[in-house]
């Protein structure tokens, strides 16, 4: 069984999706729930589905991501992870980390990369004209945002559509999209997982 450590910053819907999906015959289970801020809302979800979870709060290190590094290493580390999955984990990691778990760590960013990344994914795509949104699930390296991609979500983009409603139509396509990786890298396929919404018109242009 592999052991899967989940971080995260925020509310943790991808988390919830991603420890949902972790039953019966998949071959991971989740082991802990990370988050950098007491706040994070997630880590009351994970810890009422009997997952483990620990605050290493980024504050206290300002200035010093390695020292931080550190520490999340030190409290990651006992729970020996075959991978790690960010979840909403909105720290930027430095080779010290990356190094550490080379090959084991995937990331999802809302976007169709190699398009926007960094944040406010949504209102660039909103003001490039874009038709399609969607998502990506990668393998991380020191690079923000790159790294081997291993599967993508797509959704159309609606002529009303704001960052918000965008936002939400792209995290529940977020929500199949990791799932589907997770356990296909959890095999030791890397094949590219490719989405595509199902419900909407993909031809769906802007006016
Ligand atoms: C998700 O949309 C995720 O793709 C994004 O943060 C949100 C977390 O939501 N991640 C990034 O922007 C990373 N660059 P969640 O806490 O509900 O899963």
């Amino acid at each position: 069984m592999k052991r899967v450590v989940i971080l995260i910053s925020g509310g943790g819907s991808n988390m919830v999706a991603l420890c949902e999906s972790m039953v019966r015959d998949h071959p991971a289970r989740p082991v802990l729930v990370l988050a950098n801020s007491e706040d994070a809302g997630g880590l009351r979800k994970a810890a009422d589905m009997g997952i483990d979870t620990a605050v290493v709060d980024h504050r206290p290190f300002a200035g010093d991501r390695v020292a931080f590094e550190e520490k999340l290493i030190e409290t990651i580390d006992p729970y020996t992870p075959d991978i790690i999955c960010h979840a909403g984990f909105m720290r930027i990691l430095t080779e010290h980390y990356v190094t550490h778990y080379a090959g084991r760590m995937l990331n999802i960013h809302p976007s169709l990369l190699p398009k926007y990344t960094g944040l406010n994914t949504h209102a660039r795509a909103l003001e490039a004209g874009d038709t399609e949104a969607g998502c990506t699930v990668h393998e991380v390296t020191a690079l923000l945002d790159d790294g081997p991609i291993l599967g993508q979500g797509t959704v159309p983009i609606l002529p009303d559509d704001t960052p918000d409603t965008l936002a939400s139509r792209v995290l529940k396509m977020e929500h199949q999209l990791y799932p589907a990786v997770l356990r296909r890298f959890a095999e030791g396929d890397k094949t590219q997982v490719t989405l595509r919404d199902p419900t909407l018109p993909i031809s769906a242009h802007r006016a």
